[in-house]
């Protein structure tokens, strides 16, 4: 199964598939290409790292979204990826029609709260400042409502009394950093 990986900032989810596939841990699945819609990405040094292209592609003319001009430069170099499947691990813009079509029923995403609680920027800070107990990560299939496509997996974070914001943060990245690429190894086995 040939994954493609897009992201927008540290890549440290990237970072954990690519470490998941070297280990041996990635099923039938192996990453194929990453691509960012930000020039200064620390993720794009995760190519050189793991032996995998990785390339930042111009998203403009939009901010938070992906249409237009920057749509077709993304759906021009995923197609040429060839994926089977598409993971949004920490990529910041809101997927429009023309990308979503281009990979219909391949694209997944990672959020960082139990949706459909928390969806949106920041689910981490939403559950803390909320005071829930209990929060975690999902990985579900995107379609075009926002954070509302079909769940796949989700891990749970216990919020004791006296966590940080920070501490809660790394506990639902290490969640994070074991569920996506068990996902994506359990995805390749069907
Ligand atoms: C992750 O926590 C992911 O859940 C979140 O961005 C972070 C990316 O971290 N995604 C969203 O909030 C999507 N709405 P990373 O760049 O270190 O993988």
């Amino acid at each position: 199964m040939r994954v493609v990986i897009l992201g927008s900032g540290r890549g440290s989810n990237a970072e954990a598939i690519l470490a998941a596939e070297q280990a041996g841990r990635l099923g039938r699945a192996r990453v194929v290409a990453l691509f960012t819609d930000r020039a200064d990405a620390p993720m794009l040094a995760l190519g050189p790292r793991f032996g995998v292209p990785a390339s930042f592609i111009d998203p403009a003319p939009f901010k938070t979204k992906l249409e237009g001009e920057g749509e077709a430069r993304f759906i021009a170099a995923v197609t040429a990826a060839t994926p089977d499947l598409v993971v949004l691990a920490g990529f910041m813009r809101v997927l429009k029609p023309g990308f979503l079509n281009a990979f219909a029923g391949r694209i997944i995403n990672l959020h960082p709260s139990l949706l459909p609680s928390f969806q949106g920027l920041d689910g981490i800070g939403q559950a803390f400042r909320r005071g829930v107990k209990i929060t975690g990560c999902t990985v579900h299939g995107v379609t075009a409502e926002v954070d509302g496509g079909p769940v796949i997996d989700q891990a749970a974070v216990r919020i004791e009394a006296g966590d940080t914001l920070e501490a809660v943060a790394a506990k639902v990245h290490a969640a994070e950093h074991t569920l996506l690429p068990a996902t994506i190894a359990r995805l390749s086995e069907r």
